[in-house]
């Protein structure tokens, strides 16, 4: 089969088109056609060896599938050979996504929903569990909060906006300009440049100096020092950012606030969650560009600069015969 394997730690230039055996399913797990994938910052993470320690080379990376089912193994009893597919592949745990076959565990394939394409799919499996992990199962968001999403037109900030409006609440994001209307376009109720304003004076002025009850931080840096300027009482920062930037948060118990850091995890049940908002028209992935597989180094180089003019998320068509 073809697949984009890491070679080396380095720059786009370490992944390479590769001729590679087949995967083979043990028992319990299913062998699937990958039709598409998408690109994370975790894959250029890996990439550059940010996570040396967890993934050594040579490497099959990538972390979401949209596929059919080509074959089962003994135990498993969920799926069958033409079941269209879709999942986040165990991270850090084996091959990922960048290749025409996947061999995964039945407990973390779900059904794909029909109204998606593959392509559709597989840019929601990961953005999708780790919004609905962080919103939803641990800032546990309710009707009528309000919540500030940073990074409102990345890979989950734009999922995480329409979860939040699907839970009924208000949604403050940061976002430049040029993202301005795609954010209102996904239900936010109040857009703000970062480039052209401090985040923590609009946040104040459009809450009337209350704050919000949820900060969810998809971007880092200083980000868990400064929600606390921003939260309301007994507020909830939910952060998805591994940074290791000294934070400074002694203004969080002036607000009784809590975090929670998030590493999102593999299950059914979330991606079943996820395809009933989709089915119900409530979430809907956004697709900004599309490149081949033997193109997932010009599509790290563009995910990894800033400003790239990419709303929503970068997919990859496997299948030669998806439409780029
Ligand atoms: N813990 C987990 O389980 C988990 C899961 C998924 C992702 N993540 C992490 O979450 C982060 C975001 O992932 P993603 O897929 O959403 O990435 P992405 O698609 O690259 O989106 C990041 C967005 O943040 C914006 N941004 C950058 N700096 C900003 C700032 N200071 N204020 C506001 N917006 C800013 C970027 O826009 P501009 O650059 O154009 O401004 C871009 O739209 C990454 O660090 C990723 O590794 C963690």
């Amino acid at each position: 089969m073809q697949a984009i394997v890491l070679t080396t730690f380095g720059g786009p230039e370490s992944l390479e088109l590769c001729d590679v055996p087949k995967p083979v399913p043990r028992a319990g797990q299913v062998l699937v056609r990958v039709h598409a994938t998408s690109i994370n910052p975790l894959d250029y993470q890996v990439r550059r060896g940010d996570y040396s320690d967890l993934v050594p080379v040579p490497a099959i990376t990538g972390h979401d599938v949209s596929g059919v089912v080509e074959a089962v193994a003994p135990g498993v009893t969920a799926f069958a050979p033409g079941d269209e597919v879709w999942y986040t592949p165990q991270i850090f745990e084996g091959p990922g996504s960048y290749a025409e076959y996947h061999v995964a565990a039945e407990s973390i394939i779900g059904k794909k929903p029909a109204s998606l394409s593959h392509i559709e799919a597989a840019s929601l499996t990961l953005v999708g569990g780790t919004a609905w992990e962080a919103l939803i199962v641990r800032a546990a968001l309710r009707v009528g909060e309000s919540i500030l999403v940073h990074g409102g037109a990345g890979g989950v900030g734009h999922v995480a906006i329409q979860l939040a409006k699907a839970v009924g609440a208000r949604v403050l994001t940061t976002v430049r300009e040029a993202n301005f209307e795609f954010a209102r376009s996904l239900g936010a109720d109040v857009t703000i440049d970062y480039t052209k304003e401090d985040y923590v004076d609009a946040v104040m002025r459009e809450t009337a100096g209350r704050g919000v009850d949820v900060v969810f931080d998809a971007i880092g840096g200083n980000t868990l020092s400064r929600s606390p300027d921003t939260l309301a009482q007994l507020g909830r920062v939910v952060t998805i950012v591994d940074t290791a930037q000294p934070q400074n948060v002694m203004q969080a118990w002036g607000k009784n606030a809590s975090y929670h850091f998030v590493f999102t995890r593999q299950n059914r049940g979330k991606l079943d969650e996820l395809s009933a908002l989709v089915e119900r028209g409530q979430l809907q992935p956004h697709v900004g560009a599309v490149y081949s597989l033997a193109d997932i180094p010009l599509a790290h180089a563009r995910l990894e600069s800033r400003n790239n003019g990419v709303q929503g998320k970068i997919a990859i068509a496997v299948d030669r015969r998806l439409k780029l």
